[in-house]
């Protein structure tokens, strides 16, 4: 069952950061990315308990291109899940290992700050992980509360 990161010991949050981040880095193998040779994956973990991944997914007319993050966040969403918790992102030159840190782009925090307020962001950090606040990549956001 699903212990929230705030119960956690650091040791047991460093561990289920890494586990998440492990999981973003297994995703970006489905990357369908032939026009930027950029790989991403993403695993998004909810308040359920349940992890949902993402790669990023190219077009040929460029513009519906997706990212990762927001692939695995529309999937949480649209299974009705729509109360993240953290998230984990791993990018990189495909067939190459992640970039450290490959942070997600401001269209994708935009996405994040509509379902997660307080989401964590885990990316890689040299040999390991750091996870961040979303307020901390995104600050001053524009939200619900400024229509
Ligand atoms: N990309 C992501 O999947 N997530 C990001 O946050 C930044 C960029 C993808 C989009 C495109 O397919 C490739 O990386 C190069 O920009």
């Amino acid at each position: 069952m699903y212990k929230s990161f705030r119960e956690m010991s650091d040791k047991e949050r460093r561990k289920a950061e890494e586990e998440l981040y492990m999981i973003a880095e297994s995703a970006r193998d489905k990357a369908y990315c032939p026009y930027s040779g950029i790989s991403v994956g993403a695993a998004l973990l909810t308040s359920t308990g349940r992890v949902y991944t993402g790669c990023n997914i190219e077009n040929s007319a460029y513009s519906p291109s997706v990212c990762a993050e927001r692939v695995a966040l529309f999937k949480a969403v649209s299974e009705g899940d729509n109360s993240p918790v953290a998230i984990a992102v791993a990018g990189g030159k495909r067939s190459e290992p992640a970039s450290s840190p490959f942070p997600p782009c401001g269209v994708c925090r935009q996405v994040m700050t509509e379902f997660g307020g307080d989401l964590l962001i885990i990316l890689k950090d040299g040999d390991g992980v750091k996870s961040y606040a979303l307020s901390e990549l995104l600050p001053h956001s524009f939200g619900k509360d400024n229509l």
